[in-house]
């Protein structure tokens, strides 16, 4: 297919000569990360003719945020993704300064359709630069993508009065049982913080403004990002991301964090009545995420693994930034939101080593075939004595003389901390995160899955999961246990090979 863009074009050459120069072991194994230079969210996160289709938040040229292209990449089992040629480049007067966040869907007639942010910039009479966001469409057959003729689909005069047209963003369509579409916009409604919008159409062509669904009256934060919205175990779902959240208790520490409202939803009134919220992901890097529908029914759900408030630190000369998180199954239980890796990566274990009712009292503990980089490893822990509780357990990862990455709990303030202080970050962010479960006795239960430059860490079969990145040379993999007073530990470990 002739591609009309010279933009686009310089694009592709680009990304595939500059790939060259960063070997695999560079990268993350099993995450997908940028092709090259930089990424952020997860776009158009979608199944399409039997493979699961990711496009990202794409600026090929820097390893810094820039001008917004879509990358892409495809899998068939959300772990090894193999690159597709830049989807989107800014090349139209409705998107010339980035092609925003946005989704997929497939339509009747089997094409595939992506509907995005298009971002104008303009320079008002006062001097200042104002941003306008409007929505777009491209259609494409999983590999070429046209923009549509008919662009911009949704501007301004599509907002409900006091809507900011300089923060309407991230459509995220669905395709109700009666075949009518229905799309989720974030929108910032000023001097009161983000808005869901709900919009309609008959053809997933031409929509139309339905109502304002969720309101945030600063509740999380203030301009609301990136939603998805989904039935799941009998509840409706309303993931979003957050910007600048002030903490509650142990919840949204992250400055710019990703929340869930689980509720109920009313069909014939097209209302969303919210129960209960709670953070998404504990740990220091995660936003933005978006879910897919796997054909087996599983609700999967992938974030950006990094945090706005971290990433602009990052060494210059390493040609790539941003990385996916672990493609997570979602489920609810006892009202919370759970979350599981895709039972996919268990087809990469290798090399199991089982110990059990080792006893941790001190430092530095090493078992037999218990180290590495890329690694799905449980631990159990318990007292060795209930009346006599221990004070501290934790495991450090990653780890030789210079470097390591801690996990570690505390029964007595039932809190988990994460904390990357010796990760190799040569700057001083906050490096650390804590979250709080029901005292349970000192029994906790954890999952940790490494990856070169990343831990994913799930906690009592998923209840709540802390992931964070890290820079860490890859030489440093020994495995170490400790506890302040004695503990108790059954450890299952692999290798993950891929
Ligand atoms: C969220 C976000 C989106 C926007 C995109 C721009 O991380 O700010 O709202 O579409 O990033 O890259």
């Amino acid at each position: 297919m002739p591609i009309d863009s010279q933009i686009l074009r310089n694009a592709r050459i680009y990304e595939k000569e500059k790939e060259k120069t960063i070997p695999p072991e560079a990268r993350p194994a099993f995450h997908l990360s940028a092709r090259v230079g930089w990424m952020n969210d997860p776009n158009g996160f979608s199944l399409y003719n039997g493979k699961y289709h990711m496009f990202y938040q794409y600026h090929p040229y820097d390893s810094h945020w820039g001008p917004m292209h879509w990358g892409h990449a495809v899998s068939e089992d959300l772990l090894q993704w193999q690159y597709l040629p830049v989807a989107m480049a800014p090349d139209k007067p409705y998107d010339r300064d980035g092609c925003f966040s946005g989704n997929a869907l497939t339509l009747p007639d089997g094409r595939h359709m992506l509907v995005y942010t298009g971002v104008v910039t303009e320079l008002s009479p006062d001097g200042n630069v104002t941003e306008l966001q409007i929505q777009n469409l491209a259609f494409g057959d999983g590999l070429f993508y046209t923009k549509y003729t008919g662009n911009p689909i949704l501007t301004e005069r599509d907002l409900p009065e006091g809507g900011n047209r300089s923060a309407f963003r991230d459509p995220k369509p669905w395709q109700k049982a009666d075949g009518t579409y229905r799309m989720l916009l974030a929108n910032d409604h000023i001097g009161h913080g983000g808005q869901m919008l709900l919009y309609r159409s008959d053809d997933a062509i031409h929509w139309s403004f339905v109502k304002t669904l969720v309101e945030n009256n600063f509740r999380l934060g203030l301009m609301w990002e990136c939603p998805d919205f989904f039935e799941l175990d009998g509840k409706q779902v309303l993931l979003a991301s957050a910007q600048d959240m002030l903490p509650k208790g142990f919840e949204y520490h992250n400055g710019n964090g990703t929340f869930c409202m689980i509720g109920t939803w009313d069909d014939e009134t097209e209302t969303f009545t919210e129960e209960f919220d709670q953070a998404v992901d504990y740990g220091l890097d995660f936003y933005a995420p978006q879910t897919v529908l796997s054909p087996d029914g599983r609700r999967i759900m992938i974030g950006w693994m990094q945090n706005w408030d971290h990433c602009n630190l990052h060494t210059p000369d390493i040609p790539w930034f941003g990385q996916m998180s672990l493609p997570r199954e979602l489920s609810i239980k006892n009202g919370r939101l759970y979350q599981a890796p895709v039972r996919e990566i268990e087809a990469h274990r290798r090399h199991k080593a089982v110990h059990r009712d080792v006893y941790v009292s001190g430092r530095e503990l090493r078992l037999d075939g218990v180290e590495g980089r890329l690694v799905d490893l449980e631990v159990d822990v318990r007292p060795a004595d209930p009346s006599h509780m221990y004070e501290q357990f934790g495991i450090h990862f990653a780890k030789n003389d210079d470097f390591h990455t801690e996990v570690s709990y505390r029964p007595h303030e039932s809190t988990l901390k994460i904390d990357r202080k010796f990760s190799g970050s040569r700057r001083a962010l906050s490096h650390q995160r804590r979250a709080v479960f029901e005292p349970n006795g000192g029994r906790l239960k954890l999952r940790l899955i490494l990856d070169r430059f990343s831990a994913e860490i799930f906690v009592n079969d998923g209840e709540k999961v802390l992931a964070t990145t890290i820079t860490t040379p890859v030489d440093a993999h020994d495995i170490t246990f400790f506890a302040d007073g004695d503990a108790v530990i059954n450890v299952t470990h692999y290798q993950l090979e891929f």
